[in-house]
This record gives C-alpha cells, sequence and structure tokens, in this order.
C-alpha cells in the first residue's frame, strides 16, 4: 500500500553537507524536498525536530542466523533489531546451518528477507561448508544477485584458495570480504593475547593472526586485482596496512566493528563470556588507534557483527562460549560517541554507516545487481528510492537487553547510557518504526 509520509523540521543531511528541509514520501520514493512544505492531505507527519534525516543505515555484516540456528535469531527478528537501529538493509552472514553455499540457500534467505521490515542480501560463502577448500558455485551464485562472498567465523586460511577465490570472483565482478585471523597463529585462544591473557590463564589470539591475513589477502589483492573487504579489522597495525595498500591503489575497503572502538580487553577480566568475539577485543591503544580511523576516513564502514547467540551456548565458561555479541540496536550511538558526540560529523557519520556500506554491498541506485531490491545509501533526493532514518543525537536512553528487538540477549552494552537514539525508519516508502516503536 501506498503510503503518504512527511517528514518535518529536521536537519537533512546531504553528502555535500545538513540543510533544514522537510521531506515527502509518495509511492516509495522522496517526491519533494524543501523548506517549510505544506502538509499533504492525509500525510502521516513525522516529527523530525532536532534531528538527522539521512539515507537508511546499511550492515555489512548480521548474523541472521537462519537457517538452522533459529533460537537464537531469525531473518525476521535480526530484521526488526536492525529496523530498531535505523537500518532499511542488512548482509544476511553466510555462517548459517547449512551454510549460504548453494543457490537452494540463498534464495531461501533472499525470500525470508523479502518478508522481514528491510531489505535482506545474503552474503554468499567463497567454500562449499565454509571450509576453506573446495569454491563455492559463485557464478550461480551471482547470478541470484550476490555480490559479496565470505566465509566469515573464519577465515580463508590457505593462501591458494583465496588466490583462486580471487581471480574467480574478478572475473565476475564480485566481492570476496575476508574474517582476518590465521588458526595457526589464533586457533585455541579465547582473548586477546597479551600480559591480561596470561594472568588471567586464557589462551589468546595475538593481533598477529589478524595482521598476518591481512597483509597476505593485501598481497593477493594486489596481485589478481580483485575487489578485497575486511571484516571487522582490529588492529591499529591492520589500519596501517589498510591506509599504505589504499595508497597504492589496491582495491580494498575495511570495516569496523562499534565493540572494537568502545571496548577493550578489559573487560574480560571478569571472564564475563558477553565479552568473548574473534576477532578479540583489543588493548585501548588499538581501540583509540580505531576510533581515530574513523574519523580520519580511514575506515570505510561500521558494521555491526551482530552475533546472537542463545544462552545454551553463550552462558558457559569464558573458554567455551561462543564468540561474538549483538550489534544492530546500539550502533548508531556508539558511533555517533566514536566521532565526537556533540561535535560529530553527522556526513561522515551517514558515510560509515550508510553511504559506504551500500556502496561496497552494490545497493545504491547505480548499481544493476540489486535484483528487485530498492537502493540504499543514496543523496537525498527526489525520485530516489526512500530508505530513510530521523536520529536523534542528543537524546540519552539506557540499553536493556530484555527490551531488546533481537531474539538473542548477548549485548556487552546491558545497562550502559548511549546518547542518540533512533526515532523513525521509513523502507521502500513505509514507515516501519515509528517514534522508536514498531508500526507493524
Ligand atoms: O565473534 C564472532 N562471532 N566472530 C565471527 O566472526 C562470527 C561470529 C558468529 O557468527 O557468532
Amino acid at each position: 500500500m501506498a503510503e503518504l509520509i512527511m517528514i518535518q523540521g529536521g536537519t537533512a543531511v546531504f553528502d555535500s553537507g545538513t540543510r533544514q528541509v522537510d521531506l515527502i514520501i509518495r509511492d516509495g520514493v522522496i517526491a519533494e524536498i524543501g523548506e517549510r512544505l505544506s502538509v499533504p492531505a492525509g500525510a502521516e507527519v513525522l516529527n523530525a525536530e532536532q534531528a538527522w534525516v539521512g539515507p537508511g543505515f546499511v550492515d555489512l555484516h548480521a548474523h541472521l542466523r537462519e537457517p538452522g540456528g533459529e533460537a537464537a535469531e531469525t531473518v525476521a527478528s535480526g530484521a526488526a533489531a536492525g529496523v530498531k537501529g535505523g537500518y532499511s538493509a542488512l548482509v544476511a552472514m553466510p555462517n548459517t546451518v547449512p551454510a549460504i553455499d548453494s543457490v537452494p540457500v540463498a534464495a531461501h534467505v533472499l525470500d525470508l528477507g523479502r518478508r522481514s521490515m528491510l531489505d535482506v542480501v545474503p552474503a554468499g560463502a567463497i567454500t562449499i561448508d565454509r571450509a576453506g577448500e573446495r569454491s563455492a558455485p559463485m557464478g550461480e551464485l551471482a547470478a541470484l544477485g550476490l555480490t559479496f562472498f565470505t566465509d566469515d567465523g573464519m577465515g580463508v586460511q590457505r593462501a591458494g584458495v583465496m588466490r583462486r577465490a580471487m581471480l574467480y570472483a574478478k572475473g565476475l565482478r564480485l566481492t570476496l570480504a575476508q574474517h582476518c585471523e590465521d588458526e595457526s597463529l589464533a586457533g585455541g585462544g579465547c582473548m586477546n593475547a597479551s600480559a591480561l591473557s596470561s594472568r588471567l590463564g586464557l589462551a589468546g589470539r595475538p593481533a598477529i593472526a589478524e595482521e598476518a591475513m591481512v597483509a597476505r589477502d593485501l598481497l593477493l589483492a594486489e596481485h589478481t586485482g580483485a575487489s578485497l573487504h575486511l571484516l571487522h579489522l582490529s588492529t591499529a597495525r591492520s589500519l596501517e596496512m589498510v591506509k599504505a595498500a589504499k595508497a597504492r591503489g589496491i582495491a580494498v575497503t575495511a570495516e569496523v566493528a562499534p565493540h572494537h572502538f568502545t571496548l577493550t580487553e578489559a573487560c574480560c577480566e571478569g571472564y564475563d563470556p558477553l565479552f568473548k568475539v574473534h576477532p578479540p577485543l583489543r588493548g585501548a591503544s588499538d581501540v583509540q588507534a580505531l576510533a581515530q580511523g574513523l574519523r580520519m576516513r580511514e575506515i570505510d564502514a561500521v558494521a555491526t557483527d551482530h552475533a546472537p547467540h542463545a544462552p545454551e551456548t553463550k552462558d558457559r565458561p569464558f573458554d567455551e562460549a561462543t564468540p561474538g555479541m549483538l550489534g544492530l540496536e546500539t550502533a548508531f550511538g556508539l558511533t555517533l560517541e566514536a566521532l565526537g558526540g556533540d561535535d560529530a560529523d553527522p556526513v561522515l557519520l551517514f558515510e560509515l554507516l550508510s553511504r559506504n556500506p551500500a556502496r561496497i554491498a552494490k545497493l545504491t541506485a547505480g548499481d544493476e545487481r540489486r535484483h528487485g531490491l530498492s537502493a540504499h545509501g543514496g543523496d537525498l533526493s527526489v525520485g530516489s528510492d526512500a530508505n530513510l532514518v530521523v536520529v536523534d543525537p542528543s537524546t540519552s536512553w539506557v540499553v536493556d537487553r530484555n527490551q531488546l528487538a533481537s531474539l538473542a540477549r548477548n549485548t556487552p552494552y546491558d545497562g550502559r547510557t548511549i546518547r542518540g537514539r533512533i526515532r523513525h525508519t521509513v523502507v521502500a516508502g513505509s514507515l516501519v518504526l515509528n517514534d522508536g516503536e514498531f508500526t507493524r
């Protein structure tokens, strides 16, 4: 059903800067942008005063767990968590059971996405069953509209397999996204390898496990000419290598996850498995370097690595618990804080949470491979698909794990006051979140 919506009194965030304007949404697209527009008859008016209006957020890294892990999350519940977090599109990670390594599984997830509150595009696996050996049928998956491939949860360990996948991906104009951890260095570890891990008696996953794979894959990307995306980078040195690679013209993009720029390894001191994640939380200097990298535009995207887990697997001794933490409902406020709170540049914030991830996932208006999904992350303009978010940068709220839309409860931020609240989310011209509440 076509909806008529007016977003009134907000600060619109364009690619080029901000302006006080109203927006009218009709038939799924932005129909008008202007100062003090009159309210069309029958329009739903959304209050955007003291708020920023920009393109809906796009998450490159959401574990939606369906098929196979429905006790932790489903596509529907993950999509709801996304909408509450201001997202209009999510890339669903392929470490499901079975993995998204075949056309039937990918088609199933696409179908579940179509019935959810926002746009879901699955990432395909690079190798069959993410086992790191035989290539997945990337060409067939690309024909369904998939453009982003990863074995996330596990990096592709063998350089020869990664090189072959890159050559294949280059021919098909696909992006390979790597979980950078060399298991011969990280395997068996459960937190950052440091003086603290020694004191706690926990086996470590050293920074070099990530950095060695970053270095290897940058070399392989240069050698093959393939497009490489580096998932959830967690160390200063990884960022330095990305910066140098970009300067050499290598086709690489990088994301960081909010937990890596807000939480340090010190969180693990109480052996609380909520703080167990791969790659692990690092020391303070790495955390500061990541936040600085965001501000300096050295990182392309903030991606959540939203990793819901059921209590049966998460509420266990630290070394036995599954790694991962929730992210979709808290990412905006944490990013805002890292960008300087009151001093944050809204254009940069939307670049990190919407424009760049939409481009990396090929969900922008210019890309012909969206396969029926609406366009995301574009500049606000008349005629463009209405995927929009209205965010209030000054209102604070307290994270309550029992109030989350996600089915899982494993947020590391329970009880934390976060400044920055999602007010309204519009997906493909439909109002799905109104003043923080679902409309359906
Ligand atoms: O901590 C993690 N959890 N890291 C990953 O890469 C995968 C994720 C998961 O699927 O739970």
